[in-house]
């Protein structure tokens, strides 16, 4: 996906002038403020527009073209980021204009406006928590979470930690997405859980989950949830591009109604 031909400088150059005019001309007589402490276009309605517009030519080639990531380059899903403790519009323009040094997220040197854009675009597109109702029976989906999820997801003060820890996980995440974490686990695997099965000469066929690497040796967590290290010289294979390694649950093994009842179990966890 990352293809050499898309610059990252010279960006009006690649929108059309037409669409430069259609879409930024009514920023042109916004003064152009240095940073601050909130987004001055945010009661702007074609800010986050004029966002999507620059962001589909200057960061879709990592993040995506929906700004979900892209994960076989660890670029991070955007819609998500917004949950995150602690997380402003401050901050994210922070993050786009200075980069994040020691990884390849590029600083960019774009006017603040248009970085103000890129916001708001952003904030368009955020995943915020489940709304709507919760209708499953909480005290089954507790027994439910018990038997099948327990082993891998912390909750308060026990589980596993193989996934991640699940407490107040209905106020990050859409109801949607949480049940498309259960069916098709896969789909999406979040950034600090990627898979990977390694081989050395005594220990063939290691899975588990990345927890830290450098060039010369790599952690990780396998499956028993054991934290194991391993010098890259003496991996015989590895393989990253592999399933998550939570399993899927099928309708066959959890139906829809027991899917209901872990979610309003999960919902009373904030
Ligand atoms: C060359 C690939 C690349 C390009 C181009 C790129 N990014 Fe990134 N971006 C990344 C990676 C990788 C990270 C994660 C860095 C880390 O935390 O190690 C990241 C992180 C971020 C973050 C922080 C997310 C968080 O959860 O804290 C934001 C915000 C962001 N990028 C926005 C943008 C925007 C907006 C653009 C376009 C103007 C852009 N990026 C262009 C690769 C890229
Ligand atoms: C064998 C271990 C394992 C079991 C059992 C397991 N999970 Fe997971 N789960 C993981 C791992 C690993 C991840 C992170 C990778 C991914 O997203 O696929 C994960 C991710 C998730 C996520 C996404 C969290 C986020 O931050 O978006 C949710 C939700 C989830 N699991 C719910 C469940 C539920 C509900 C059950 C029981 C029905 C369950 N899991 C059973 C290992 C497991």
């Amino acid at each position: 996906m990352l293809t050499e031909s898309i610059p990252y400088q010279g960006r009006i150059s690649l929108l059309q002038p037409a669409l430069f005019f259609a879409v930024f001309a009514v920023f042109l007589i916004v003064p152009t403020a240095s940073a601050q402490q909130t987004n001055p276009l945010a009661s702007n309605s074609r800010a986050a527009l004029a966002g999507g517009v620059i962001f589909r030519a200057q960061c879709a080639t990592c993040h995506g073209a929906d700004a979900k990531g892209i994960s076989s380059i660890d670029a991070p899903d955007l819609t998500m980021m917004w949950t995150q403790p602690g997380m402003t519009e401050n901050r994210v323009f922070t993050r786009i204009q200075e980069g994040i040094p020691g990884s390849i997220m590029p600083a960019h040197d774009f006017p603040d406006t248009e970085i103000w854009m890129l916001v708001s675009y952003l904030r368009s597109v955020a995943v915020s928590g489940s709304t709507g109702e919760f209708t499953g029976d909480s005290e089954n989906g507790a027994r439910l979470f018990t038997t099948h999820c327990i082993e891998c997801h912390r909750l308060g003060n026990s589980g596993g930690s193989l996934g991640p820890n699940l407490q107040r996980i209905t106020q990050r995440r859409s109801q949607a997405a949480l049940r498309s974490s259960v069916r098709e686990p896969s789909s999406s695997i979040g950034r600090g859980y990627k898979p990977i099965i390694l081989s050395t000469a005594n220990a063939p066929n290691v899975s588990g989950i990345i927890k830290g690497e450098d060039a010369f040796s790599i952690q990780i967590l396998d499956s028993s949830q054991r934290l194991r290290g391993f010098a890259k010289s003496e991996l015989l294979s590895s393989d990253r591009d592999i399933d998550s390694l939570m399993p899927a649950f099928l309708e066959g093994q959890l139906s829809e109604s027991q899917l209901d009842d872990i979610l309003s179990f999960l919902n009373q966890q904030r």
